[in-house]
């Protein structure tokens, strides 16, 4: 069962239930703004069915992200999620390629737990899923989730720029930042 801690959180598998408690605290306008609005239940379902399909297909994933002042899943709480898939976006060149991915509920922003948890998910990525790089995508005007990338010394890419046909336009112009294990492992301190 995966389940790494950073200082203040947890990074774990998905269990059973662990979608509608997900959904009840990120499946919000706020949340969803730049990833195509509130989901409905089938793409609810269809999320949850990626989510776990990576964990036992890749054994890694988009992993829960929960606090550990909240006492872990023992108090049901949920921050969302930050983790690691492979690039299946329609649209892109660079399918299979290592993704790292976030989304937290609305009122854990800006205290520095993606960050936390996405700096863990690319030590993992690189230490334990031996990657040689990892990619970020995100919408261009969705400047909160760049501006982490931004911070985590991802390098902007725009030779792997794509439009995501799944999204209606602007929405699925999507932008591309990547670092390599070395530019990670080698970052000022
Ligand atoms: C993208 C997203 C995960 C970024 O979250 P975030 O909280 O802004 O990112 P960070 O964890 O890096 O936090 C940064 C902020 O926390 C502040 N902060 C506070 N305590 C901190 C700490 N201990 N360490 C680091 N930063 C800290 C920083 O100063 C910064 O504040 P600022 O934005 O006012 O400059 C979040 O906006 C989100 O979930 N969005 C909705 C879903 C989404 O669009 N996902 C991406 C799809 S591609």
């Amino acid at each position: 069962m995966f389940h790494v801690e950073t200082s203040r959180l947890v990074l774990r598998n998905w269990r059973e239930g662990d979608v509608e408690r997900f959904a009840a605290v990120t499946n919000t306008a706020a949340v969803m703004r730049w990833l195509g609005g509130v989901m409905d239940a089938d793409r609810l379902a269809a999320f949850e069915g990626r989510v776990f399909g990576y964990q036992q297909d890749l054994g890694h994933t988009f992993w829960v992200v929960e606090r550990k002042a909240d006492g872990g899943h023992l108090s049901g709480e949920m921050l969302g999620f930050c983790g690691l898939k492979l690039i299946d976006a329609p649209g892109a060149t660079f399918t299979g390629e290592m993704e790292i991915g976030w989304r937290l509920r609305e009122e854990a922003w800006g205290q520095g737990y993606a960050k936390e948890s996405a700096a863990t998910s690319l030590d993992l990525g690189f230490d334990r899923f031996g990657a040689g790089a990892i990619f970020a995508i995100t919408n261009i005007e969705n400047t909160a989730s760049w501006g982490l990338m931004t911070r985590l010394g991802m390098a902007r890419r725009k030779d792997l720029d794509f439009v995501d046909p799944r999204f209606e336009p602007p929405l699925g112009d999507t932008i591309v930042h990547s670092i390599t294990a070395d530019e990670w492992r080698g970052r000022p301190g």
